[in-house]
């Protein structure tokens, strides 16, 4: 496929991924003081579970363009060894490494964001593909820390796939 396609395909998920975290800082997090942290919890559970049910659309294009393209430039500069001499290199593997920490916690989101309980394998599966439990389960007070956290590490991706081209 045409770099310059991919290139487009891997910007258009990566706007949907980190615009859904900055909208959770930027908006709703204010809107928190203001409706109270009852109904708070009830529009934010239901928001993550929409989230979490509907961004493996974007978020899995969005990796899979990435590592391909990744492997591609490891390629053509004939190797990993000097792929990682170069700065382009180096910043791109920073960016990667960013981005799977950001993975992680999309990932991990529903362990992380939702009481523990316990559940069977398959139980955890489901947990893990469509969030179970219900609004009083969801755990607002790790919502700031860890928002703010995935919204670090969206900046700084963006900010590093810039910035390889540049120096
Ligand atoms: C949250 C995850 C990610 C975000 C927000 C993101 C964002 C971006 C942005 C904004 C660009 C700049 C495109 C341009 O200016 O033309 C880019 C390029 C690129 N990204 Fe990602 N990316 C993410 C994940 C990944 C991953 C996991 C990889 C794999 C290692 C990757 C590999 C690349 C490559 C190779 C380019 C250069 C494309 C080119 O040749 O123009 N990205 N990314």
């Amino acid at each position: 496929m045409d770099h310059q396609v991919v290139v487009l395909f891997h910007l258009l998920c990566a706007i949907l991924f980190v615009g859904a975290v900055a909208m959770e800082v930027l908006i709703l997090e204010p809107v928190r003081k203001l409706i109270g942290d009852e109904v708070f919890q009830r529009v934010e559970f239901y928001l993550f579970r929409r989230i979490r049910r509907t961004y493996p659309l974007a978020v899995i294009p969005l990796y899979i363009t990435g590592f391909y393209m990744y492997f591609g430039y490891v390629e053509n500069s004939g190797g990993f060894e000097s792929f990682i001499s170069t700065s382009f290199g180096m910043l791109l593997t920073a960016k990667m490494t960013m981005a799977l920490g950001l993975l992680t916690i999309f990932a991990t989101s529903p362990f992380v964001f939702m009481q523990p309980r316990s559940r069977s394998a398959v139980g955890h599966l489901k947990h893990f593909l469509i969030v179970t439990g219900g609004p009083e389960d969801f755990r607002i007070d790790r919502f700031e820390l860890m928002h703010y956290l995935a919204l670090g590490f969206g900046l700084g991706i963006v900010l590093l796939a810039k910035l390889m081209f540049m120096l």
